[in-house]
């Protein structure tokens, strides 16, 4: 049994003071957008809780798929730094970073450099990437036991208006070897990307623009579990592969308060083991509820099961604030 926690799109607050000349264009946009509208959603209290609530039930590792800032200034990628060691040591946690970790353009060490032991691998199958540095980075693949985390980088500067992301050929073409060759080795296969990775799971101007490449590659190569963020809210999805059933599993923001339709912060625990030459993974969620002031069981299921397709496309194409 190996225990995988999955968090996504903290949004750490609050948003440190940009520098002057850290507010022009689409920055400028974001921090009015943060100040009258997502600070409210995103907060620290209750991202302790989530964090507080992981640490209690002891989770052998921790999957963080991206958008940890949200303006990609500088200081936040320091303040990020200190916060994922407070969470824990690299070796426990595997981040893959989000469209608000690259907001603008800014070099890899002066900002997602900042996280780089958090995003390299330490398994050397063919097609994983063996240097922290952008582009060269991902995927890259770490090994814990019988299960391979291979992390994918979907983030890229979009321009006005639009959260996009964009793996790229080398990515999609590197990832089929690697699922490939961990699939006959007998791996289980966990996927990890910030944006919904197959078409039609975000709006237009929010979604991944090679989705149908990375569906076409996961279709023909399969994998055990594929683990994304972005949209803010539960996703639950099976694309049907050559090797059977792939779970697409999106999580809420760890630091969301309820509004609207949109979920409060989540989090989900994978119980993965190997059973009659099968993978089996159960699911527990748990989520804030407000109310309580704490953190209290959301709900369960398992992959591979029926109970899956009876929670399959839950929030399928949400209004997403990602
Ligand atoms: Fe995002
Ligand atoms: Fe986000």
């Amino acid at each position: 049994m190996f225990t995988l926690a999955h968090i996504t799109d903290p949004h750490l607050a609050p948003l440190p003071s940009p520098r002057l000349s850290e507010l022009m264009c689409k920055r400028f946009v974001g921090y009015l957008s943060w100040h009258y509208r997502r600070k409210s959603i995103h907060q620290p209290r209750v991202l302790a809780a989530v964090i507080a609530d992981i640490a209690a039930h002891a989770p052998e590792h921790i999957a963080l798929t991206g958008d940890l800032a949200n303006l990609s200034l500088a200081a936040e990628f320091t303040r990020a730094r200190t916060w994922l060691e407070e969470v824990g040591p690299p070796a426990r946690i595997t981040v893959v970073p989000g469209n608000h970790d690259a907001y603008v353009d800014i070099p890899w060490e002066e900002g997602l450099g900042y996280w780089a032991d958090y995003m390299t691998g330490d398994m050397r199958v063919p097609g994983s990437a063996q240097g922290p540095a952008l582009p060269f980075g991902f995927p890259f693949v770490r090994q814990r036991r019988n299960v391979a985390l291979i992390g994918l980088s979907s983030a890229v500067p979009a321009g006005w208006g639009r959260a996009s992301g964009r793996l790229g050929t080398r990515q999609i073409e590197a990832l089929a070897t690697i699922l490939s060759g961990l699939r006959q080795r007998g791996f289980c296969r966990v996927v990890l990307i910030h944006h919904p990775p197959l078409p039609g799971l975000a709006k237009p101007r929010k979604a991944l623009e090679d989705a149908s490449a990375l569906k076409d590659v996961l279709q023909r190569e399969g994998a055990e579990l594929v683990l994304h963020g972005h949209n803010h809210c539960h996703m639950r999805n099976i694309l049907e592969s050559r090797h059977g059933p792939v779970p697409v599993i999106g999580a809420p923001s760890a630091s969301a308060i309820a509004r609207g339709h949109k979920s409060a912060a989540a989090w989900y625990l994978y119980r993965i083991r190997r059973q009659a030459g099968v993978w089996r993974i159960d699911v527990s969620v748990r989520g804030w509820d407000a109310r309580a002031g704490q953190m209290v069981d959301d709900s369960g299921f398992r992959l591979n099961g029926p109970e899956m397709g009876d929670a399959a496309d839950k929030d399928k194409v949400p209004d997403i604030g990602a």
